[in-house]
């Protein structure tokens, strides 16, 4: 299909952008099958979830296959979908959007496009789908399929959300507290795997995500937008609280860039937190640095 065998996790991170248009054509069955066994094997979040997660995907004989999974018209012909399915922890909404990112990324890199839905899917039919007992999550699913020509260029959502632009390093990123912004240069071997963070995918692009170094860690902090939560629409969708899930996205590119380095770490959430500035802000998670 053109594509290199081998494409490194830099590269999959920037390819990747929501497509919300793709080709009236089902996914490969290899590639269907490559997806599904990957699939299989992501289960265990970085923060203690478990989750399950399957592909539904119309085939050549089987156009039937997506009867009923809606999207309110936001995606055209989408070839099939990741949906997941977690039961209810303290960070399930942070794995999920963790091993979901790292779904999105696998279908990136086998030549697919995705888009992540997260308000804009008939929550109950995809449940259905993926038979979720009455306790578990299905808090965003995924479209996916071969972009369509133009997909990236004539989307409006794109315009809307500017979602070709992120904020700068200096909103995102400090040293040693908040407010003392942290520059590329004095990020040192991490500053790649916090570029990768920054141009992650969020809800309504909205890139709630702040870094903190400090005592040999990287503190992964979310600061809310105001009202994104508690907004009317929000409340009539009954929107799972998708800046969770923008955390675990954050968290996943950032693990895979540090692994790409090869610099070693692990996650932990700090008991007690790391202080925060004001309300609007929440601890996440940290990453320590081994050795
Ligand atoms: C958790 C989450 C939920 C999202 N939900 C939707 C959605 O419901 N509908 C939609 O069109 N895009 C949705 N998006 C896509 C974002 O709008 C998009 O990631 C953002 O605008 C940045 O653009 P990019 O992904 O092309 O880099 C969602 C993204 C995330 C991470």
């Amino acid at each position: 299909m053109g594509r290199p065998a081998v494409s490194s996790v830099f590269d999959t991170i920037r390819q990747r952008y929501s497509c919300r248009s793709y080709l009236r054509q089902p996914i490969l069955a290899i590639t269907r099958r490559h997806l599904q066994e990957y699939l299989a094997g992501l289960s265990q979040g970085p923060l203690g979830s478990t989750a399950r997660f399957e592909l539904a995907a119309a085939s050549e004989d089987d156009s039937q296959a997506l009867h009923g999974l809606g999207t309110y018209g936001f995606i055209k012909h989408p070839a099939g979908f990741i949906i997941g399915a977690l039961p209810p922890g303290e960070k399930d909404l942070e794995d999920y959007g963790y091993l979901l990112e790292q779904a999105v990324l696998q279908a990136t890199e086998l030549g697919l496009g995705t888009c992540w839905l997260g308000g804009s899917f008939t929550q109950s039919t995809f449940a259905q789908r993926i038979h979720a007992q009455e306790n578990e999550l299905v808090a965003a699913v995924i479209a996916a399929g071969y972009p369509a020509p133009g997909s990236r260029e004539r989307d409006l959502i794109r315009r809307q959300v500017r979602a070709d632009e992120r904020l700068s390093w200096k909103r995102l990123f400090y040293d040693s507290q908040f407010g003392q912004p942290l520059a590329p240069e004095a990020a040192g071997e991490y500053a790649q795997a916090l570029e990768m963070v920054r141009l992650g995918p969020s809800a309504s692009n909205r890139q709630p995500w702040r870094v903190v170094r400090q005592d040999g860690a990287w503190h992964f902090y979310l600061e809310r937008t105001p009202g994104y939560r508690s907004g009317a629409v929000n409340r009539l969708l009954r929107l799972a609280d998708l800046q969770r899930v923008d955390m675990g996205i954050a968290m996943c590119h950032f693990a895979a860039a540090a692994g790409a380095l090869g610099l070693a770490g692990r996650w932990q959430v700090r008991d007690p937190a790391p202080s925060v500035p004001d309300e609007l802000i929440e601890y996440t998670a940290s990453w320590e640095i081994n050795g």
